[in-house]
């Protein structure tokens, strides 16, 4: 079973009480639930964080390195800043996908730069919750799809 792991940054946890115009209504943990349901019917064993903490995301995404087939990541707030994060990224080889649920580039200018991802195989924006199970089958795709190239 391919194993991926889905991190969310700063203030995710509070998803469903956070902005509900701009992050919608449903809370992380009805979220987590849901992509762990689709996951397990796609074969793959999902572990779902959360931290608010910088230095704690960094310590999960070396964790990913030799732990997990790819990464989903919300970085909230510090996707517009966290050169940190970005180093994290770029020193594994794990496939990461960078996930915004909210039209970054339709809000304020700040958000409309992300300097982590560069680092990561592509990004999905704008498209609420619904990223994060776009996010799950392109991973699937490219896991799978280097699986047989091997
Ligand atoms: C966010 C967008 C960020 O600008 C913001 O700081 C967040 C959430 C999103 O999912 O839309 O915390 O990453």
């Amino acid at each position: 079973m391919n194993r991926v792991l889905l991190i969310n940054g700063p203030n995710l946890n509070r998803l469903g009480k956070r902005e509900p115009t701009v992050y919608g209504v449903e809370t992380l943990e009805s979220l987590e639930k849901k992509l762990d349901i689709f996951a397990k019917d796609q074969q793959v064993e999902l572990h779902c964080y959360q931290s608010n903490h910088e230095g704690e995301i960094i310590d999960k995404i070396h964790l990913a390195a030799d732990n997990y087939d790819g990464v989903i990541i919300n970085p909230g707030a510090f996707t517009h800043y966290s050169y940190a994060i970005l180093d994290a990224i770029s020193s594994i080889s794990t496939p990461v996908i960078e996930v915004h649920i909210s039209n970054v580039h339709a809000r304020e200018s700040f958000r409309h730069v992300s300097v982590t991802a560069p680092a990561t195989i592509g990004q999905i924006v704008g498209l609420g919750t619904y990223g994060y199970k776009l996010a799950l089958l392109a991973l699937i795709e490219k896991i799978r799809g280097s699986e047989n190239n091997e």
